[in-house]
């Protein structure tokens, strides 16, 4: 059997001869493009105003702003807040590239701390990584999973310091039902073909209910235009296309639907694998918590053999990731050594993230916990 990592090819689905194509979501979509390619309403939209009016609401926050990526949506957020050359942005070492490139990319310097067991931040010891140069928070959703956003709004508060959430792999996850992207001055999203809610090349968001920061980011995504001859600011060109806001749309009402999925699938592994102790370290759960499982990562033992074995199934396992984000070339010059980061490298030798996205079939979620039994059998 194989089992994919990504869904997309069931989402290009389209109806075959006797399939009703309203049960398909790419006939849908592509019914929804030619009716906007017609519209021409192209940049900035009417229909880019009605996803971002639809996205702030479901997050619960007064703005919306879209961008073209995640990555986008990070840039904006922390030149929106001020945030540029001299000053030090603390986050998380056990993230994707895009964090850290983000606050590197306003002329900031990443500041890295080591995770706890769940794959997020140790609010416990950002404190000590403050210095006077610190100017935000950017703790990350990892996995789609919560940082401890309660600890870290009150250090936030304390230092006087805007919190920025990495909520890219978070869309819909919540604490205590407030939503991911609600919490800091920003939350950003991203809406890469892997995420949970995908468009058909690249976008992303930002949230806010500050609406000097959405003015401003209103800005910098259209070249600082006020209007079609002034400019206040200088920006870019960073606007969602409106095109990939009409997927977005389409699938948009579904999002509860594809998370609760991807939530079913992960209560399956959880189970079975809790049932592998000293094999399989699946991290703790939390009642309160809506983790809504972008990745399913757990520690391996003998984690490269079991990759290694999964990939010969047919199952396509990843690595979120091999290496610690502070070691990479990338961040020479920030001075961090092997060592500084304890947590972060055990689970870059030890993570294995196993398919569990919302289209896996109940026989592909048993063939997948299988196959990680029979490689521990052994
Ligand atoms: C934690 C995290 N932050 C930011 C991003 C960047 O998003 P994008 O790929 O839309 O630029 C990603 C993308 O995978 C991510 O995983």
């Amino acid at each position: 059997m194989k089992v994919e990592f990504s869904y997309l090819n069931r989402q290009f689905k389209q109806a075959g001869p006797g399939e009703d194509p309203r049960a398909f979501y790419t006939d849908l979509i592509f019914n929804d493009l030619k009716e906007f390619i017609k519209s021409g309403d192209f940049t900035l939209g009417r229909k880019l105003e009605e996803f971002e009016e639809k996205f702030a609401r479901l997050i619960g926050v007064k703005h919306a702003v879209g961008v073209n990526s995640g990555t986008d949506a990070l840039i904006l957020s922390l030149k929106a807040l001020g945030i540029g050359p001299g000053d030090e942005v603390i986050t998380c070492a056990e993230t994707f590239i895009a964090t850290a490139g983000a606050i590197a990319a306003v002329g900031a310097r990443p500041v890295f701390v080591d995770v706890n067991a769940e794959f997020t931040i140790d609010a416990g010891l950002i404190e000590a990584a403050i210095t006077k140069k610190t100017k935000a928070l950017l703790p990350v959703w990892f996995t789609g999973n919560a940082p401890d956003l309660p600890a870290i709004l009150r250090l936030g508060k304390k230092y006087g310091l805007p919190v920025v959430e990495d909520s890219c792999c978070a869309i819909d996850a919540a604490i205590g039902g407030k939503k991911a992207g609600s919490f800091g001055a920003t939350g950003t999203f991203s809406f890469h073909p892997l995420k949970n809610l995908n468009v058909w090349s690249d976008g992303g968001l930002v949230t806010t209910d500050s609406g000097e920061i959405a003015a401003k980011l209103k800005l910098l995504r259209n070249h600082g235009l006020k209007n079609r001859d002034e400019v206040e600011i200088f920006g870019v060109n960073s606007r969602l296309d409106t095109l990939q806001a009409v997927v977005a749309l389409r699938l948009f009402g579904d999002v509860a639907k594809i998370t609760d999925a991807r939530i079913a699938v992960a209560k399956k592994y959880d189970e079975a694998f809790s049932a592998l102790p000293g094999f399989i370290d699946v991290p703790k759960r939390h009642d309160n918590v809506r983790h809504v499982f972008h990745l399913y990562m757990v520690r391996a033992k003998e984690r490269d053999g079991l990759l290694a074995h999964c990939l010969e199934q047919g199952i396509e396992a990843k690595i979120h990731y091999p290496i610690p984000l502070p070691y990479q070339k990338c961040c020479a010059q920030l001075g961090y050594k092997k060592g500084d980061f304890p947590a972060t490298e055990r689970d870059c030798g030890s993570i294995i993230t196993l398919p569990a996205h919302q289209h896996l079939t109940e026989a592909e979620v048993q063939y997948v916990i299988d196959t990680v039994r029979e490689f521990y059998k052994k």
